[in-house]
């Protein structure tokens, strides 16, 4: 987190601090905030002089663009603190040009690189005491964008805000996470805008999402939305399956998140001498391997979740509980990805910024 600020920032700190009202051992993910925001406003046609502000409430017109046609996108990045109170990021320059690839297809105009890094940059020097130093400790730090222009007509806004607000965070999922197979139900479609991290595409997955707790799972593996024959995403995980010695994801496309973890995951499980097959995968592969003992392992990657463990799934009605694995590969690239994450490892991939 080196980058020299050349951005003009108004910056209005907050009179007095949260933090000491804040548990840190005992967090529930992304429900408090710190101190300041970042707030940068676009109207005639250019995006303004960029602010930190204490974190406060938004007036917004009931009509704003966003709450009824959902221009919004976001990014979920997290700050690590290390031994040192050294603070790093975790290949930033993805998440920005990943929020500017979603903003460009929900129409919404591309934010200025130079505003991104020193407003991220600034905002973490203000609040760097909600970077608690420790494995899994972080600041996640939630970047977005939203259509303000009042008006219902159903068209892009001519006005927008982007903003970025940090939360301090422990893990995501808690524990062990165990998801159902969509058979019905789709995420995105072809053409879509399912690779966008749009608000859309997390608000359709709720009611689906929600029968299938009711059904003891806690999450979704997406399939396609043609046949329902081929596995996707998990909607905020991208998911890997180990099978026999392989571990296979299926390939990004419109319809899938390029995540940032993911990506990570592949280059990482080489480096470890893994087998990575990066190629479409059946559901039914996956029913065979588990029924003939070759599936090993399934896990998700993402931000909020890095490396998540699933303990079991369930398709069309049945459910499966895997074996306890001793020598895991999510444990093993987990361990590496956070080593070079919290500055313990080298970082040969030049990932840590
Ligand atoms: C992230 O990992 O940052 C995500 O986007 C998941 C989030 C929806 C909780």
């Amino acid at each position: 987190m080196s980058k020299e600020t050349i951005t003009k920032i108004e910056i209005e700190k907050a009179a007095t601090s949260k933090i000491n009202d804040v548990d840190f051992n005992n967090l529930s993910f992304g429900s408090i905030f710190s101190d300041h925001m970042f707030v940068c406003d676009y109207k005639n046609g250019s995006w303004q002089t960029p602010k930190i502000i204490p974190y406060q409430k938004l007036m917004l017109d009931p009509s704003a663009r966003v709450f009824h046609y959902g221009q919004a996108v976001f990014e979920g990045m997290k700050a690590y603190k290390d031994d040192e109170d050294g603070i790093w990021l975790f290949r930033p320059d993805e998440n920005f040009l990943r929020i500017n690839k979603s903003s460009k297809r929900l129409a919404i105009p591309e934010f200025p690189e130079e505003y991104f890094f020193d407003g991220l940059n600034t905002l973490l020097k203000l609040d760097n005491k909600w970077i608690k130093k420790g494995f899994g400790n972080s600041l996640y730090i939630r970047p977005f964008v939203i259509a303000t222009e009042a008006g219902v007509s159903a068209s892009p806004s001519s006005e927008y805000k982007f903003m970025i607000i940090c939360s301090p965070a422990q893990s995501y999922y808690g524990g062990e996470v165990r998801v159902k197979i969509a058979d019905h139900y789709s995420r995105a479609a072809s053409g879509g805008f399912g690779f966008a991290k749009a608000a859309g595409n997390y608000a359709g997955q709720f009611y689906p999402t929600n029968i299938a707790k009711e059904e003891g799972f806690q999450q979704v593996i997406w399939t396609d939305a043609n046949t329902h024959e081929y596995l996707e995403e998990a909607g905020t995980m991208n998911v890997f399956f180990r099978i026999g010695d392989k571990l296979v994801t299926c390939p990004i496309s419109d319809r899938i998140l390029d995540g940032v973890t993911r990506k990570s995951v592949i280059t990482m499980a080489k480096d470890l001498n893994i087998e990575v097959e990066v190629r479409p995968i059946k559901v039914a592969e996956v029913l065979e391997a588990n029924k003939n003992g070759t599936l090993k392992e399934i896990f998700g990657s993402g931000t909020a979740a890095v490396i998540n463990p699933i303990a079991g799934f369930g398709y069309k009605g049945d459910k499966w509980e895997l074996p306890k694995i001793e020598n895991s590969y999510a444990k093993k690239i987990k361990e590496a990805i956070m080593d070079i994450q919290y500055n313990k490892a080298e970082d040969k991939f030049g990932w840590r910024i």
